[in-house]
C-alpha cells in the first residue's frame, strides 16, 4: 500500500525523536520514499546523519539552504508530499502551526503543503492537559490536521499518563490506512474503463491489432470495484476473465468500442482508458478471404475516431483520464495528450523501459494531472499501479471538491 509512495516525516525535538528513527527504517522497508525535516531542537536528540542514511535522502533543515536554483526546496518538498507527518510533535511546533508561524523548514513547508498532515504529539502529560495546549490542537483539528495519540504510560519525564509518542508500528499503519481510506472514497461512484486492444478486420481471417493484453484496464476495474465503485468495462478481445461484480461489454474494433462506451459516457462519474485502441484500420476490408496474389498487397488504413478526444469534447462532470503509451518524449507528449484532449489525468507509460508497458504484469508509470501535479511512481505490479492511479484521481477529485 506504501510501496511509492512520497513521505515527509517532520521531527521535533522531543526524547521520541529516537522512535522517529526506527519509523523511516520501517517506512524505507515498506518502499515508500520519505523525506525528513528537522527543527533545530529535533538536532539536539538525534543527528541528521541518522536520518540521512536510513533515508538515503538528504534531510531539510534549514529554509534557507536552497541547492537547486530552479526550485524552492519547500515550495518543493511540500509539493512532493503524498502524506506528512509530525512525529513527534512537540507544544511549541503545535502552537506554531495553530497559529500559521512560518519561521524555520517545519512550518514553512507544512503551510505550503496540500498533502494530509497527522501529528503524533509527544510532551508531559501536563503540558498536553494545559489549556493553551488544547486549545490549539482544537485549532489543528478545525483546520483539517489529524491527530495520532499514544498509548497512555510511563513517560520520560518520570510523570505517567498521556503524551507518550504512538510507537512507529501504529505509526506506519495510520500511513498505510491513509491510502487505503483515500481509496475507498470511490465507493459508489460510477466508473466506466476501457481496456485491452481492438482488432481491425481486413478480411476473415486477417487483422490489425496491437500488443495489449488489457492487464492494466483490468487491474484498474478489479481496484475499482474493490473499492465500491460501480465498475462497467468496455473491452477488447483479450484471453483475461473478467472479475466478478463488473458489468462488461466486448468489443472487438475501435468503432464498437466508441459506441459501447459512448453508451455509458454520460452516465459515468469517472473514465479511464487504458485501452489500447488502433488509430487506423484499413479502408476496405472484405467479406472473404483474399486470395493469395502475385507481388505486394498495399493496404490503404484510414484513421478510427478518437474516442478519448470525442469524450473531452463531449464532458460534462465525468473525470476523464487517459493513457499515454509513448517511447520518447514521455511527458512532453503525454502533457500535449491531457491539454488536446480535455482530460483531467494521463497516466503516461513508456513503452520502451524494462517492465513497462505492453503484456507484461508490471508497468512503470508517472501521473500528471489538469491541475498540474506529477507522480512518477517507481516499477509496480499492475495492481498496485492501478491503486496508485486511483488515489491520485481520488486526490485531484477532493482538490476540485468532488469528493
Ligand atoms: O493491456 P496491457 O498489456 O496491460 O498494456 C497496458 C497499456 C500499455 C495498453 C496501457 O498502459 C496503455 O498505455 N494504454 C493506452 C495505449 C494507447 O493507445 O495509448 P495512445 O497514446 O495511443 O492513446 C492515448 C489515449 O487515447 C489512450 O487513453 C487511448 O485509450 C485513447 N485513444 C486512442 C486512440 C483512439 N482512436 N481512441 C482513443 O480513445
Amino acid at each position: 500500500m506504501l510501496k511509492g509512495k512520497n513521505i515527509v516525516l517532520a521531527v521535533c525535538g522531543g526524547i521520541a525523536a529516537f522512535k522517529a528513527a526506527a519509523l523511516v527504517s520501517q517506512i524505507i522497508q515498506a518502499e515508500a520514499n520519505v523525506k525528513v525535516i528537522m527543527t533545530k531542537s529535533a538536532k539536539e536528540f538525534i543527528t541528521p546523519l541518522t536520518f540521512q542514511a536510513l533515508s538515503r535522502q538528504p534531510v531539510y533543515d534549514n529554509t534557507f539552504i536552497e541547492p537547486d536554483p530552479t526550485k524552492i526546496a519547500h515550495i518543493d518538498l511540500a509539493d512532493w508530499a503524498d502524506v506528512v507527518l509530525v512525529a513527534p510533535t512537540t507544544a511549541n511546533v503545535i502552537a506554531k502551526l495553530a497559529n500559521g508561524l512560518a519561521d524555520d523548514m517545519l512550518t514553512t513547508t507544512l503551510l505550503a503543503t496540500k498533502a494530509q498532515v497527522y501529528v503524533a504529539p509527544a510532551m508531559n502529560v501536563n503540558m498536553y492537559s494545559h489549556p493553551a495546549v488544547l486549545r490549539n490542537v482544537e485549532t489543528l483539528k478545525r483546520d483539517g490536521f489529524t491527530f495520532v495519540d499514544g498509548s497512555e504510560g510511563f513517560l520520560a519525564c518520570g510523570w505517567t499518563g498521556k503524551g507518550r509518542m504512538a510507537e512507529p508500528e501504529d505509526l506506519l499503519q495510520v500511513l498505510k490506512s491513509h491510502f487505503t481510506v483515500k481509496t475507498r472514497a470511490l465507493a459508489g461512484k460510477r466508473v466506466l474503463i476501457t481496456a485491452g486492444p481492438t482488432q481491425e478486420k481486413v478480411d476473415p481471417v486477417r487483422y490489425f491489432t496491437n500488443h495489449s493484453s488489457g492487464k492494466m484496464g483490468y487491474a484498474i476495474a478489479q481496484a475499482a470495484k474493490d473499492q465500491g465503485a460501480d465498475v462497467i468495462l468496455v473491452s477488447g478481445p483479450t484471453s483475461l476473465q473478467v472479475p466478478e461484480g463488473i458489468q462488461v461489454e466486448h468489443i472487438i474494433s475501435a468503432q464498437e468500442m466508441y459506441e459501447a462506451a459512448m453508451k455509458y459516457y454520460h452516465q459515468a462519474d469517472i473514465v479511464i482508458k487504458a485501452a489500447a485502441v488502433a488509430d487506423y484500420r484499413p479502408s476496405e476490408t472484405f467479406t472473404q478471404k483474399r486470395k493469395k496474389q502475385n507481388g505486394d498487397w498495399f493496404v490503404g488504413m484510414e484513421r478510427t475516431i478518437d474516442i478519448l478526444k470525442t469524450m473531452g469534447e463531449n464532458k460534462n462532470s465525468q473525470i476523464l483520464i487517459g493513457f499515454a503509451a509513448e517511447s520518447e518524449h514521455v511527458e512532453e507528449y503525454a502533457t500535449k495528450k491531457l491539454q488536446a484532449k480535455n482530460l483531467d489525468l494521463i497516466v503516461a507509460n513508456n513503452i520502451l523501459m524494462k517492465g513497462a508497458g505492453f503484456k507484461g504484469d508490471t508497468n512503470v508509470i508517472t501521473t500528471i494531472t489538469k491541475d498540474g501535479k506529477k507522480k512518477e511512481y517507481p516499477l509496480l505490479s499492475k495492481a498496485e499501479a492501478a491503486i496508485s492511479i486511483l488515489n491520485d484521481i481520488a486526490s485531484y477529485m477532493e482538490r476540485k471538491g468532488n469528493l
